[in-house]
């Protein structure tokens, strides 16, 4: 494809840390041209929100207006708050542009929405969302208008427990213990994730009832109560783990079942011991290990949060619904040592 005919896409809440991952990735995409770069007050350029842009994306950041988004691009990327982004989401599809939305806004049915989150505007378009986790709804996903970027809690513990489902104790608890790194709340700043809070420390929090819990449930056709899903914050920037413990029935070889599993999926990689953060850092990739005594399963999964919990899982996503291969300017390599 030559530059002319690249596919001309915008990021909105590029100032953010999903936007600045989602910017970094699409500066180096052979296909997509970012053409549109906004956030809340514009005015200013993107390397000078972010300086490890300087020399590399050097572009002008706009105040987000959706008749300058439709006029440039044939997708937008949300990167934006809940609530914030389905105010986009309608006027933008009315006018012919695909959206990939990272926020919360169209990932569950509206009755759950609301008791979690906040009234919902958009019930038309909540009717034709597909949820974006490609190990499960791929063929969907390539002819979707409005993909709803699954949570990055979910995402992990949906691809630890999915392989698994049939063999689960019906109606046994789900219990899925999760870290996560402090880029999990966004730039906003709060008391909860000042450093002196954050440093040399670990905690729960929202135990049994954090908002990710009822996307897990949903996304595996359980009820929210068979779901105790209790995350922790730990002082690292980016990453996320879940171990999870389910009862099971029958024999079988729980690598085995994953390796079957996910034989096509080239996102996911099945460890033959328990997975850390630091192997999947700046990757799309799910590493999942899973271990079995008697009737116990032991599943462990870990993501970059701010990657395959958010940006380049979109961006699996926007390749997908362009007719491209997934894998297109998906980082592979993680930032290891
Ligand atoms: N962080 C993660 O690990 C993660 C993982 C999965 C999903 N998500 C979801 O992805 C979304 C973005 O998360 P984040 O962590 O990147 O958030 P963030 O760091 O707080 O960034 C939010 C961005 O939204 C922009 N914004 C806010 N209101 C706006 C408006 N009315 N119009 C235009 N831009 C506006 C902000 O711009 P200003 O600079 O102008 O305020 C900023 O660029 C959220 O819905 C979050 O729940 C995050």
């Amino acid at each position: 494809m030559n530059e002319n005919k690249r596919i001309n896409v915008g990021v909105v809440g590029a100032t953010g840390y999903t936007g600045l991952e989602l910017v970094k990735m699409l500066v180096k995409h052979p296909f997509f041209h970012l053409a549109y770069i906004a956030n809340s007050e514009g005015g200013t350029t993107i390397n000078r929100l972010h300086p490890s842009l300087n020399g590399v994306c050097e572009d002008e950041v706009k105040k987000a207006n959706i008749d300058e988004m439709a006029s440039t691009c044939k997708l937008i990327f949300l990167a934006l708050p809940h609530k914030t982004a389905m105010a986009y989401v309608k006027p933008l599809l009315e006018k012919g542009v695909k959206v990939v939305d990272l926020s919360a806004d169209y990932r569950l049915p509206k009755d759950i929405y609301e008791a979690f989150y906040c009234p919902h505007t958009d019930s038309v378009n909540l009717e034709h969302v597909i949820y974006g986790l490609p190990e499960l709804n791929r063929e969907a996903i390539k002819s979707a208008k409005l993909v709803a970027n699954p949570g990055c809690f979910p995402t992990s513990a949906i691809l630890g427990l999915l392989p698994f489902m049939d063999k689960r104790s019906k109606k046994t608890p789900i219990i899925i213990d999760a870290k996560t790194g402090v880029s999990g709340a966004g730039k906003k700043l709060s008391e909860v994730t000042h450093f002196v809070n954050v440093n040399d420390n670990l905690f729960a929090y929202n135990p049994l009832m954090h908002r990710h819990a009822p996307e897990i449930a949903n996304k595996l056709n359980v009820s929210f109560d068979e779901v105790n899903f209790v995350p922790h914050l730990v002082p690292v920037t980016r990453g996320m783990i879940s171990s999870i413990y389910i009862q099971v029935t029958g024999n079988f070889d729980a690598l085995e079942v994953l390796k079957e599993f996910y034989k096509n999926d080239v996102h996911i990689r099945i460890s033959e011991k328990p997975v850390d953060m630091k192997n999947v850092a700046g990757t799309n990739f799910c590493d999942i290990y899973a271990q079995k005594r008697g009737n116990v399963l032991f599943i462990t999964s870990s993501i970059d949060n701010l990657m395959r919990g958010a940006s380049s899982q979109a961006l699996v996503n926007a390749n997908l619904m362009m007719g491209l291969d997934e894998s297109v300017a998906i980082p592979d390599i993680a930032y290891v040592p």
